[in-house]
C-alpha cells in the first residue's frame, strides 16, 4: 500500500495500474534525499535508490521526477542484484557538476557494470562539457574527461527516449555487453567539441540502435574491435565524423568485427559517411559481412571510405600496412552529394587487400562535376547504376 500512497497524486488510471501490479516496486529518488534544485548533490540518493531496487526480488523502477538533479560520478554495480529488471524512468535532467574535474578525472560519469535487464527510459543527461573542451582546445593540461553513460559487461540493456548533451568525451559507451537496444536517443554536442562521439560500441554482440538523432564533434556511432551482430537503422547523423567501424587494428591480437548492418541513415555536413578505418599496423583483426544500405549524403566530405592507412603524424606504425582483413562489404542504394571530388575511396592494406566489396545503385555527385572513385588494393563487383564509376 505504500506504493499506492506514493503515487496518490497521479491520475486514477496509473494508481490502478500501480496498485494492481504492486509487485513492481517503485523508488522515487526524492524519497532518498535527491532535490530537483540543480545544486544539491544527489549522488548518494541515486546510490541508495539503486541499492533498494537492486535488492528487490520483483521488477523495480527508479523514478526521477521533473527538475534538475546534480549528480557526480556514480557507478551502479549489478553483480549482487536480486532483480534482473530495473528500470530508470526519468522525467528530469541529471546534470554534472560545473567543475569539470569532479567527473573528468574518471573514465565515466554514470557507469553500469555487470547489470542484467536495466532500462533507461526518457530523461536528459547534461554533462556540461564545454569548459573541458575549451581547456583541451587551449592546449592547457586538463583531465581526459569522462564518458557520460557507460555499460560494461552487461546483458539485456534498454535505452529508450534518452537525451544526452555536451558530454566531456563519448556520450554513450556499450562495452562487453550482450543484447542492448537503443531507441529514440537524442545526442547533441557542437561540431567542434573534441572526442564527443555519440555512441561507441565495442566487444559486444546483439546491439541495436534505432530511430536516433546524433550530432557531435566526433563519430556519430563508432564500432571498435570484437563486435558482432549489430543493427543500426534510421539514424540522422550530423554534425560529426559519420558512422565508423574503427579505428581497428591497433593491437596485434585483436578480435574482429562481423555481421553489422547500417541502414536508412542521413548524413548532413559530416566529415565521413560510411567509414571503415584501421591503423597501418600488424594485426590479426578482421572486418567481414557488413551491409551499408539506403544512405543519403548531403555535403559529406568522404561519403564512402575505407581507410587502412590511418597513422596520425606517421607515429607508431612500422610501415607494414594494416593486418586487418576486410571482406564482404556491401554498399547498396547510397545517394547524394559529396563535399570533395573523391566521393568513394577504398584505400586498402597492401598486405591484406580488401575483397568482396559490392556496389549496387550508388549515385554520388560533387558540385557540377562528376565525382571520382579511388581504389588501392581493393577488389569486388558492381551492379546497377554506380556513379562515380567503380574502380574495383
Ligand atoms: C546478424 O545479426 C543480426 C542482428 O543484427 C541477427 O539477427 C542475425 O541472425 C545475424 N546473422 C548471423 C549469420 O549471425
Ligand atoms: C544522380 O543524382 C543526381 C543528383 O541528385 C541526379 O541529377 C541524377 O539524375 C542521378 N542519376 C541517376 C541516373 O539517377
Amino acid at each position: 500500500m505504500a506504493v499506492c500512497k506514493l503515487f496518490s497524486s497521479l491520475v486514477f488510471i496509473s494508481m490502478y495500474v500501480t496498485c494492481t501490479f504492486a509487485a513492481n516496486a517503485k523508488y522515487n529518488i526524492q524519497s532518498y534525499g535527491a532535490k530537483p534544485d540543480g545544486k544539491t548533490d544527489s549522488t548518494k540518493a541515486f546510490l541508495a535508490a539503486w541499492a533498494a531496487a537492486c535488492a528487490s526480488t520483483a521488477p523495480a523502477t527508479i523514478y526521477v521526477p521533473a527538475g534538475r538533479f546534480l549528480v557526480g560520478s556514480v557507478s551502479f554495480g549489478g553483480q549482487t542484484c536480486k532483480s534482473n529488471a530495473i528500470s530508470f524512468q526519468i522525467d528530469g535532467t541529471l546534470a554534472a557538476p560545473s567543475d569539470y574535474n569532479v567527473i573528468g578525472k574518471g573514465d565515466n560519469w554514470i557507469k553500469f557494470e555487470r547489470v542484467t535487464g536495466v532500462s533507461i527510459i526518457g530523461g536528459t543527461l547534461d554533462a556540461q562539457g564545454a569548459a573541458l573542451w575549451s581547456c583541451k582546445n587551449s592546449g592547457k593540461s586538463c583531465p581526459d574527461g569522462a564518458a557520460t553513460l557507460a555499460f560494461y559487461n552487461s546483458n539485456n540493456v534498454v535505452i529508450n527516449g534518452l537525451s544526452s548533451k555536451n558530454s566531456q568525451k563519448f556520450h554513450i559507451r556499450i562495452d562487453s555487453c550482450h543484447n542492448a537496444k537503443l531507441q529514440a536517443v537524442k545526442i547533441s554536442a557542437p561540431g567542434n567539441s573534441p572526442n564527443t562521439d555519440g555512441i561507441h560500441v565495442q566487444s559486444s554482440s546483439g546491439v541495436t540502435i534505432l530511430n536516433s538523432h546524433i550530432g557531435t564533434g566526433d563519430d556519430c556511432i563508432s564500432m571498435g574491435p570484437g563486435n558482432s551482430n549489430l543493427w543500426i537503422e534510421t539514424i540522422a547523423c550530423g554534425p560529426g565524423h559519420g558512422i565508423s567501424i574503427g579505428s581497428l587494428g591497433w593491437e596485434e591480437q585483436e578480435a574482429g568485427v562481423q555481421n553489422v548492418t547500417v541502414k536508412t541513415v542521413t548524413f548532413t555536413g559530416t566529415e565521413n559517411g560510411l567509414r571503415i578505418k584501421t591503423w597501418a599496423r600488424p594485426s590479426k583483426g578482421f572486418v567481414k559481412n557488413i551491409v551499408f544500405q539506403h544512405a543519403v549524403m548531403s555535403d559529406v566530405q568522404n561519403p564512402i571510405i575505407i581507410d587502412q592507412n590511418y597513422c596520425p603524424n606517421d607515429q607508431n606504425c612500422p610501415h607494414q600496412g594494416s593486418g586487418v582483413k576486410i571482406s564482404n562489404i556491401k554498399y547498396q542504394d547510397i545517394h547524394g552529394t559529396s563535399a570533395t571530388e573523391v566521393a568513394m575511396r577504398f584505400d586498402c592494406s597492401k598486405t591484406q587487400p580488401c575483397n568482396g566489396i559490392t556496389l549496387d545503385d550508388v549515385n554520388l555527385t560533387y558540385k557540377d562535376h562528376p565525382a571520382q572513385a579511388s581504389c588501392s588494393n581493393a577488389g569486388g563487383t558492381s551492379s546497377g547504376l554506380v556513379k562515380p564509376a567503380s574502380c574495383l
